[in-house]
Parts: structure tokens; C-alpha cells; sequence
């Protein structure tokens, strides 16, 4: 038997809270969750995980005793002194990030020497600065505050945390809990930087900007590549190659979605626009991933001509597989732009229809790929889940009423396709 290990309290059990709460309860913590959603909490006691997220389920159901579930915030400051705060930070109307509900965590947190707030949430550089004035102003400035960024990736979450690419930990060097959680992901191995808490919450931002960036540059690339007849593909196999530049992010496609390159891209350009200074470059990665949503519609018109009353099947929806996040995703644009073109939209999505159902309640969902295909005149692959890449096409193309097939994310077997008598288009690969 080792050492026991310290209990914790996560607020907030949404994509980030969940799983770092499984994450830790695997390693053998006692883990506190608490969320304002009474819903959640009470599926979650009952077994139940709320969101989508492969391997998950299984894991909160195999540490059960050491994960307890709450909607009060007490439970946790009762039980552990390090509370990891992952509550949402969505968009303003302004594009600025809405720290509502991290400024009512901070609000909610008793006046204590003894406890810590461990920011996961994504948060504009200067917040932990001013939570701490704040909570200095209110007579709690002997609470701790530690910036710890997240950077999972949905549908490979539990793997993230598992092996991190790195663990950063930022706080202002002067007290206990940025050793505490140092130690807490000591058995981790990860590389940590240790820093101070604006280089931290700077460090998330700038990270998620780049990898925009990257899909940004590759996307216009594969337009570049449409008008002078060279394939994306192998133009991005040779640059990716190049170890100065690397092989990840270079998929051409129908733009970046999810809930955090849209919103911390923005939250940044933003962060510098109130802060004096213009971000040019990130306009230009916000305004070719919009284009880019929208580039479908016009490949789209170019085969099948005027759109109206045109049948036209969405293969996947979830802005990557393996989730059911539908946040952000480029389908949510391209389902609009195409009915309102007078399109009409069928949809099949393995995990999301649910959630899209809710953002698009006049959405057609279909209850299979089939049946999204009966009957359209062209079929668009919008997320690469893996059923979709295993597809029949000739038993696809006695489906379709229509022959043409957009491949939004370049994954599909062009060949198979064409030899299924179909008309197969990509992104930037002719
Ligand atoms: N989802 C990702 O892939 C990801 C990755 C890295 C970082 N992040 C960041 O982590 C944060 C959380 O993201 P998410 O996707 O897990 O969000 P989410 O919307 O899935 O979950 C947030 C949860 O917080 C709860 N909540 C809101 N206010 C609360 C309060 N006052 N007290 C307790 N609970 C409260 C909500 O009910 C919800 O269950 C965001 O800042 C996000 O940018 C997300």
C-alpha cells in the first residue's frame, strides 16, 4: 500500500470535470464533484455519465466509492482542500469569455487558509489576478490560487489525462497549492511547467491559437490547392514532414469546431483588443475557418446547380467523432446555410443527434446513415466517424437519387467512391 492520496473537489462535471474526476479517482483519490445542475448530479449519483466520451462511463463506474457527487459546494470544501474549478467559460455576445460562473465559484468559497482554487476552466490571461483581488476585497485573500489549463482533447479524453503532453501549473510561488497539485499528478510522470499564473493562463490560449492557425493555413493551402491543381494530401505529407513543422493539424477540411478553438480564438483576440493591442492575425484564422464552413455550399451548387428543393445528406454532425459535442460545430453552419438556400437537409449522426436536435430543433435527423442517403442527390461527410468510412458505396450509389459525395474531412476511399460511379469531391485534392 502507498501513501494515501489527497482527496479533491472538482466544481463543474461537464467534459473537464468528469474526466478529470475519473482521471484522479483512478489514481486513487477521493474525489468531490459538485455541479449547480441538480439534473446531472442525480443521473450521476444513479450511475449514469451525461456526456458522450469513449472509455468514461467505464471508469466512474470502476471507482464508484471513491467518487461522490453533489450540487452543494460545501461537500467539496468539507472534504478536500483543493478544489479544481471546470465550469463553463462559453462566449459573450461580445465574443469576450463569460466568467460568470468562475466569478460565482470564487464568490461561493468561504474565507480559508486551508483551501485552494484550481483553475481548469479556460480562462482570459489577467483572471486569476482579479479573482484574487476580488477575493481579497471580500476578506478571503488567504484562499490559494493555482492556474492549472486543461488540454484534453474530446473522444481521446481519458488517454489525455492519462499521459498528458504536459501538465502546467502556475501560481505565485508563495504558497502550499501549487505544490499540492504538482504532487497530486506527481505519479503521472508528465513533463510540469511551473510558472506564474498569467504565463499559465497565457500558455492555454496561445496553444489552442496555434493549432487554429495551423487548420487555418492548411485550409487555405487546399483552396490554393483547388485553383492550381495540386493535392492538399501530399502537399501536406511533404510539409508536415519537416520537423520544424510537424505532420498534426495540417487535415484540410471544413473548418475547426468544438466548444474551445472557437471561443478561446476569439476570447484571445479579444484579450489583446482590450488590452491596446490588435491581433491581425487571428481575424484571418477566425474569418477563413468561417469561410471555409461555408465553401461546401458552393461546391455543392457548382454540381447540382440551383439548391432548392434538392435533397442533400449530412453524414455525421458532432464537430469530431468520438464525441457528441456539438458545440461550434461546422455543421451547425452548413445545416443552415443549406436550408436556407432552400436545400432540404437529412442528417445521421452516431452519437450527436440528440444534442444537435437541441441546438436545431427543426433539424432531420435520420436514425441511420441509410437512411440519410435514401433518396439525396448528393451526400456530404461532415465528421469522420468511423462508420461512415466503412460505408458500401455502390450500395450507396443504388441509395442516392443523386451521384454527387463532398468528403468535408478528406477521409473517405476516393477510388471505392468513383468506382461506385459516384462523383467524389474533397477539399483541395481535385
Ligand atoms: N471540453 C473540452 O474539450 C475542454 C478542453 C480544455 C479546456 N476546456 C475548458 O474547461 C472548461 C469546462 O469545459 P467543459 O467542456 O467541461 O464545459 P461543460 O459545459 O461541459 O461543463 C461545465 C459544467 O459546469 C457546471 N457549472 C456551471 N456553473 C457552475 C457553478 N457555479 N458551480 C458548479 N458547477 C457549475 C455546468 O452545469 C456544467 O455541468 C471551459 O472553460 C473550457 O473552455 C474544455
Amino acid at each position: 500500500m502507498g501513501e494515501p492520496r489527497e482527496p479533491i473537489g472538482v466544481i463543474g462535471t461537464g467534459y473537464v470535470g468528469l474526466v478529470t474526476a475519473a482521471g484522479f479517482a483512478e489514481l486513487g483519490n477521493d474525489v468531490y464533484c459538485v455541479d449547480i445542475d441538480e439534473h446531472k448530479i442525480a443521473a450521476l449519483q444513479r450511475g449514469e455519465v451525461p456526456i458522450y466520451e469513449p472509455g468514461l462511463a467505464e471508469v466512474l463506474a470502476g471507482h464508484r466509492e471513491r467518487l461522490h457527487f453533489s450540487s452543494r459546494l460545501d461537500d467539496a470544501v468539507a472534504n478536500a482542500r483543493l478544489l479544481f474549478v471546470s465550469v463553463g467559460t462559453p462566449p459573450t455576445y461580445s465574443g469576450d469569455a463569460d466568467l460568470s460562473a468562475v466569478l460565482a465559484v470564487a464568490e461561493s468559497m468561504p474565507a480559508s487558509k486551508e483551501h485552494a482554487l484550481v483553475m481548469k476552466s479556460t480562462v482570459p490571461c489577467g483572471t486569476g489576478r482579479s479573482i484574487s483581488r476580488l477575493l481579497a476585497e471580500q476578506g478571503k485573500g488567504d484562499l490559494a490560487y493555482v492556474s492549472c489549463p486543461e488540454f484534453l482533447k474530446e473522444g481521446s479524453a481519458l488517454a489525455d489525462f492519462r499521459a498528458p503532453d504536459r501538465v502546467v501549473v502556475g501560481d505565485d510561488g508563495t504558497s502550499w497549492a501549487g505544490d499540492a497539485v504538482c504532487a497530486l499528478y506527481e505519479p503521472l510522470g508528465a513533463t510540469v511547467v511551473r510558472t506564474d499564473v498569467a504565463s499559465a493562463e497565457m500558455i492555454k490560449l496561445a496553444a489552442n491559437a496555434f493549432l487554429a492557425t495551423k487548420i487555418s493555413f492548411i485550409n487555405e493551402i487546399a483552396n490554393v490547392c483547388e485553383e492550381t491543381g495540386a493535392n492538399v494530401l501530399e502537399v501536406a505529407r511533404g510539409v508536415g514532414l519537416d520537423g520544424r513543422i510537424g505532420p498534426k493539424f495540417l487535415a484540410a477540411g471544413i473548418g475547426y469546431g468544438g466548444s474551445c478553438f472557437t471561443k478561446d480564438v476569439s476570447a484571445l483576440k479579444l484579450l489583446a483588443a482590450n488590452s491596446g493591442y490588435h491581433f491581425q492575425l487571428l481575424g484571418s484564422v477566425i474569418e477563413v475557418n468561417e469561410l471555409q464552413k461555408r465553401r461546401v455550399v458552393s461546391k455543392l451548387a457548382r454540381h447540382l446547380g440551383e439548391l432548392t428543393g434538392r435533397r442533400v445528406a449530412l453524414l455525421g454532425l458532432a464537430f469530431k467523432p468520438n464525441t457528441d459535442d456539438m458545440r461550434g460545430a461546422s455543421s451547425l453552419v452548413l445545416a443552415a446555410r443549406l436550408e436556407a438556400e432552400g436545400a432540404h437537409v437529412r442528417a445521421y449522426d452516431p452519437v450527436a443527434a440528440h444534442e444537435a436536435r437541441r441546438m436545431m430543433p427543426d433539424l432531420d435527423c435520420a436514425p441511420s446513415a441509410a437512411e440519410a442517403l435514401e433518396g439525396a442527390d448528393a451526400a456530404v461527410l461532415v465528421t469522420e466517424w468511423p462508420e461512415f468510412l466503412a460505408l458500401d458505396w455502390n450500395a450507396v450509389a443504388a441509395m442516392m437519387a443523386g451521384d454527387v459525395v463532398i468528403d468535408g474531412r478528406n477521409a473517405l476511399d476516393a477510388a471505392a467512391v468513383r468506382a461506385a460511379g459516384l462523383r467524389y469531391e474533397g477539399i483541395g485534392i481535385g
